[in-house]
């Protein structure tokens, strides 16, 4: 297997309206950012994801954006910007920028000309149909509720929205659409940008049929329903050769929707097209079939199977990105931990049980610490569109949940429980901003905080700090072949890692009792090489306690 810096990286997210502000408006800026760079360098990542600093109106927080070459105003400057970029370099840091070109917002100058009439030239850089017998084209559906079409009195045609109607799709079979994204990739990389996260790539090549989708509980088909289209492997070879040729970059591509077999043609290791891939069938373990609002708890033993079929699927022709949250997801320790008695010791052992894994692991801000879900009070509490327009699809128009059970639901899955201010100390607004925040800070912050953390030793951030330095230190946790043990288990996620004569055994522990486990004789003479609690043996009896982690290294 190649050996390669962005597959020993650690990543780091930021979701810059909620990491730090700086001018007390309430909202996180890029200056706040730059601020805080001791603090990354400290934690030990290697590569910065930030979320969407472009200018926007901000329908989707930065996802919708109005112009790839200027800085969102309330975030800053374009002279900020290459502060930022050089305070991160200086730090030994790389950035890698959000790339969002499956669609653009309809304040984009684009869609201003494109809307204007039919025989426009920008017409044919979005997807415009005529009306099926008076009605939307297809049964698509909107990621954010509703239908994915929307009609447009002033020419009489439906434009494709697979996320708001803010967001109008591109049309990637123009090639002209096609050059102005590259042209554009190349100036950022010009700047000296390190790679791009591109999001939903994998819908940018629609099947020009448009066929129907099987329905979901609203009555729309999937937004995934495009997924992996026609020309969407053809595009990504062109951008390979026209920009990513060109430069040493990370590149890792959001794919909902994605098969294995498809993945392995996105990541694969001829460097063809991208570097990774996000794809999502483990956050779809613990959905309600295309539902995700639900309180559905993980089985154990589904999660351990989807992410098997992945490290054993893309071994050697391709490579995983390992993440338990990002800003779509709600918090992991909330979701698949215990958020309450257990919360330093269970975050511990999930990010154990990820990190130690073959693939590139992603951090989301806030996880380090060990931050948790939001016990928002009230549907105003929320500022995310898809959360709001789920509210008022699923309770006001369709009354399929009620208000309560909706407010359940979304306290548990909103995207926002991952949009809340970073929590840096026990100050007022846990130190994110002098002003108002944007959203709700989580009162728990006087008792979660970065502060408190870096000052302890055994906090949740210093553990994570200490794996991140061992990957660093242990090729095997990069490049080690990963094989499961005691799949049945419900309480117990176990799992071998070699790479020639060297092993690691790993031991995490899902549930909140205390776990037994035979240790494969191997191991017996093997060395703890980190835990997160006391963990004893007898004789080749592994006692895990409640939420326990341990991982055992042997050199044959
Ligand atoms: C995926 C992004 O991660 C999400 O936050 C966004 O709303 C959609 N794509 C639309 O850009």
């Amino acid at each position: 297997m190649e050996r390669v810096w962005w597959k020993e990286a650690v990543v780091y997210q930021i979701y810059p309206r909620s990491f730090q502000d700086s001018n007390g408006d309430g909202i996180g800026d890029i200056k706040g950012i730059t601020s805080r760079m001791g603090y990354l360098k400290e934690l030990g990542i290697d590569v910065i994801w930030l979320s969407p600093v472009y200018e926007s109106p901000n329908d989707d927080n930065g996802y919708d954006i109005s112009d790839y070459r200027a800085i969102m105003k309330e975030f800053g400057t374009m002279a900020d910007f290459d502060e930022m970029l050089n305070a991160a370099h200086e730090n030994g840091i790389r950035l890698v920028m959000d790339l969002v070109v499956n669609h653009t917002s309809d304040e984009h100058p684009w869609f201003v000309e494109s809307r204007r009439s039919k025989d426009n030239p920008y017409r044919d850089y979005y997807i415009w149909r005529d009306p099926e017998n008076g009605k939307e084209p297809n049964n698509w559906g909107s990621c954010f509720s509703g239908s994915a079409w929307q009609y447009d009195k002033n020419t009489e045609m439906y434009y494709l929205h697979l996320f708001s109607k803010k967001q109008p799709d591109l049309n990637w079979d123009n090639p002209r659409v096609r050059e102005e994204v590259f042209d554009m990739m190349n100036w950022w990389l010009d700047k000296g940008v390190d790679g791009f996260r591109m999001d939903v790539i994998s819908l940018i090549s629609k099947n020009p049929e448009f066929p129907d989708g099987v329905p979901g509980i609203n009555g729309y088909a999937s937004f995934n329903e495009p997924a992996n289209g026609p020309h969407v492997h053809e595009y990504l070879r062109e951008m390979r050769k026209k920009v990513l040729d060109h430069a040493d970059t990370l590149t890792v591509g959001e794919c909902s929707g994605v098969t294995l077999e498809e993945a392995k043609k996105y990541a694969a290791s001829d460097n063809s097209e991208l570097n990774m891939v996000f794809q999502f069938e483990h956050m779809d373990v613990d959905a309600d079939g295309d539902n995700k609002w639900t309180d559905k708890k993980m089985d154990l033993r589904d999660m351990k199977a989807v992410l098997t079929k992945w490290q054993k699927g893309l071994e050697g022709v391709a490579w995983n990105s390992l993440f338990w949250q990002n800003h779509d997801q709600p918090r992991c320790v909330s979701r698949y931990a215990d958020d309450g008695t257990y919360r330093e010791r269970s975050a511990k052992m999930l990010a154990t049980c990820l990190h130690m894994m073959q693939g590139t692991p992603y951090i989301y801000q806030g996880e380090e610490l060990g931050m948790t879900n939001v016990p928002f009070a009230s549907i105003d509490d929320f500022r995310d569109l898809d959360s709001i327009n789920a509210y008022h699809e699923l309770v006001e128009e369709q009354s399929i949940f009620s208000e309560e059970e909706m407010l359940h639901y979304l306290r548990y899955k909103s995207r926002d429980n991952a949009r809340t201010p970073f929590q840096w100390d026990d100050t007022e607004n846990a130190g994110f901003t002098s002003g108002t925040p944007w959203i709700m800070v989580n009162p728990n912050y006087k008792e979660i905080n970065a502060m408190e953390q870096l000052e302890r030793e055994d906090s949740v951030f210093n553990y994570y700090k200490k794996l991140i330095r061992l990957r660093k230190e242990n090729p095997v946790i990069v490049y080690g072949s990963y094989n499961l043990i005691f799949p049945e288990s419900e309480e117990i996620f176990a799992y071998t890692r070699t790479l020639d004569r060297e092993k690691l055994l790993v031991l995490c522990n899902y549930s909140d009792t205390e776990q037994h486990v035979e240790r494969p004789e191997l191991f017996a003479e093997s060395r703890c090489m980190i835990s997160n609690c006391d963990v004893q043996t007898q004789e080749n009896t592994v006692i895990l306690p409640p939420y326990a982690a341990v991982v055992y290294y042997i050199e044959e």
